[in-house]
């Protein structure tokens, strides 16, 4: 969602702040903006709604701004439309009607999260005189700021800290006080920010890629607690005021896996990296000393049921685990979506596991999901991409995939990375529990060590599938049916279709088509059926045969070998063969390919979809 930037140091800083948000535009947003001052002058504030380009022009690519400490802001609304006035920076004072122009007020300011209590704060602003520009709940908490720095002439760190006691939400926020030049303020709760220092200068950001080019040597800030940067150094603070000493953390992602690399959007490349994020993975895992997962066997050999939680792709990579885990060690899965479980009441056996699978390792819903298993006193492991984020720092354990920055706002390769990370973990507990022998584990981990090798020959032969999306890139609808695991594909490869080509698409387990929804297959509609399951096979096609019976132009997603789906299916397309418990891997990647190509078809932004953003940092 919304992507903040800061910058102190001896240099021109519109310039940085601006790469630095170019970097995190895949994040989603609808406007954005920049204050800089320059020594001690006011801050200088431009904004403009729409892309980043106009904010780049509007200030002659950041020249027109002067000034050597900044912060800047990608917008994506939560409170209030889309608009100049709406967009960050908010300032204490009054802001012009253009949003732009030197700002006199005492307190500039930009915000990520949700002020959840901002109504009844600005209610006690307004009684204290204050009058609001804009629809924003940044403006609250900005005037709030302002409010305590004033009344009781307390410095930034007092002023801070009572106003994060004040409000409710989340929030990551970066501050410059008019009387304190030369330094930014930053607080956070549930909403992510690092700050990187090098060569006597200091950068901030919501996220890695915007500081990659800079250093790799990050502070990652705590709950509830807010820092002074000033060029060079950064002094943090717990709520009491007190100094919190904190040491750096190395980012091993280099600057160049966030960037193109010649390929015409961040998706195809980051689906063509996916053999990498794989072996990456499984490298990191399968070592030569044993499994590198975290949870001691004498745990998992006692474990009675396991809760996977998670949203979006990464509650689809547990839908699959759910098949492997259960066939593989004989023990209970639940799949829920984060968004629900937190505010379920569930019932949660002591000697369970839950296991949070993310990405971004900042999804709100994920990590409240997170604190509501801990509060319940579950043991909790993470399964996450970034190294230092809240999901990862808060879970009992975690367990890293090997992705590398994903930039697309579609997951694809943290997707097959977090996929073969269960099937790693599916195979420590079935040691633990004795359902399988140290050979099964042997071949089966062999077989996972050879699924790179098979996506490459997958990716080999993309030209079918771009073909076929380039001749039904004008259809409305789409469904995807498959039974066992490769239902859980089938929800994958119809969200990657949906969110990249706005093309309506259902996932169905292939036995519930006729429970209903087979009332919508008409003349051409189309039905991918996912047919990779030896037992499931003649179901699953006896399925697909009804709807070609009704007009159904019928894809089929099989193995090689099973060459007699074309007897039922229009077009057939096959991976290789692979153990039944990790085709997934495999059958996704042509789904994969095919939202790509048909959102390029149609012409869209296939890396910034539509109303997406690519970590939900809000519920
Ligand atoms: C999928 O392409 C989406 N980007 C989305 O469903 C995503 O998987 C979901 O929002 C969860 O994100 P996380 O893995 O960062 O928690």
């Amino acid at each position: 969602m919304c992507g903040i930037v800061g910058f102190v140091g001896h240099r021109q800083a519109a310039p940085i702040l601006l790469e630095g948000l170019s970097k995190l535009e895949y994040r989603g947003y609808d406007s954005a903006g920049l204050a800089v001052r320059d020594g001690e002058k006011n801050a200088e504030v431009v904004k403009a709604k729409g892309r980043l380009s106009f904010l780049y022009d509007k200030t002659d690519g950041g020249k027109a701004l002067v000034g050597s400490c900044g912060i800047g802001h990608t917008r994506w609304a939560t409170h209030g439309e889309p608009s100049v006035t709406n967009a960050h920076p908010h300032v204490s004072g009054n802001c012009r009607a253009s949003g732009s122009g030197e700002v006199e007020s005492e307190v500039v300011g930009v915000h990520n999260g949700i002020i959840e209590n901002y109504q009844e704060l600005k209610d006690k602003l307004l009684k204290h005189g204050y009058r609001f520009y804009s629809q924003t709940d940044t403006e609250v908490v900005i005037k709030l700021v302002d409010y305590y720095y004033k009344k009781y002439r307390i410095g930034p760190i007092d002023a801070i800290a009572k106003t994060m006691v004040r409000v409710r939400g989340s929030y990551a926020l970066e501050l410059m006080f008019k009387d304190h030049p030369g330094e930014i303020w930053v607080a956070r709760k549930d909403s992510p920010m690092i700050i990187g220092i090098n060569d006597g200068e200091s950068y901030i950001a919501s996220d890695v890629p915007a500081i990659l080019k800079y250093t790799r040597d990050v502070y990652y800030i705590g709950n509830l607690e807010f820092a002074k940067v000033v060029p060079g150094a950064v002094t943090f603070y717990n709520l009491d005021g007190d100094e919190v000493k904190k040491d750096t953390t190395h980012i091993e992602w280099d600057a160049e896996s966030a960037e193109k690399a010649g390929y015409e959007h961040f998706m195809i490349k980051e689906i063509h990296e996916q053999p990498k994020a794989v072996k990456d993975t499984l490298s990191s895992i399968f070592q030569e000393d044993g499994i590198k997962i975290s949870l001691p066997s004498s745990f998992l050999s006692s474990l009675s049921q396991i809760y996977i939680v998670a949203c979006g792709s990464a509650w689809h990579v547990g839908l699959k685990a759910q098949y492997t885990i259960e066939d593989l060690c004989g023990v209970n899965v639940r799949v829920e979506m984060a968004s629900e479980f937190r505010y379920r009441n569930l019932p949660l056996a002591k000697d369970s596991l839950v296991i949070i699978i993310s990405q971004s390792g900042e999804t709100a819903d994920s990590l409240a999901a997170l604190r509501k298993a801990k509060e319940k006193g579950v043991r909790t492991l993470a399964v996450v991409n970034v190294v230092g984020s809240s999901i990862a720092r808060e879970a009992d354990d975690t367990l890293y995939t090997l992705a590398g920055p994903e930039i697309s706002v579609a997951t694809t390769k943290a997707y097959s990375a977090q996929l073969v990370a269960l099937d790693s973990f599916a195979i420590k507990l079935a040691l633990a529990k004795g359902t399988i022998t140290e050979e099964k584990a042997k071949e089966l981990i062999d077989e996972l060590f050879s699924i790179p090798a098979k996506i490459e020959r997958i990716l080999e032969d993309k030209g079918r599938i771009q073909w076929f999306a380039s001749k039904f890139s004008n259809i409305h609808d789409a469904f995807f049916v498959g039974r066992g695991l490769d239902y859980a594909i089938a929800m994958e490869g119809s969200l990657k279709l949906k969110e990249v080509s706005y093309i309506h698409s259902e996932a169905y387990a292939a036995g519930e088509l006729k429970h209903g929804t087979i009332s919508l297959i008409d003349q051409g509609t189309l039905v991918i059926g996912i047919l990779t399951q030896d037992d499931l096979y003649e179901k699953t096609i006896s399925n697909l045969v009804e709807c070609k019976s009704r007009g159904a132009y019928i894809m089929g997603l099989t193995s090689c070998g099973k060459y007699s789906t074309e007897d039922s299916a229009d077009f057939s397309v096959y991976v290789p063969r692979i153990d039944q418990h990790f085709i997934g891997s495999l059958a996704v990647v042509p789904l994969q390919l095919l939202g790509y190509y048909m959102s390029v078809s149609r012409g869209l932004d296939v890396d910034k979809p539509r109303n997406l953003a690519k970590s939900v940092t809000v519920e």
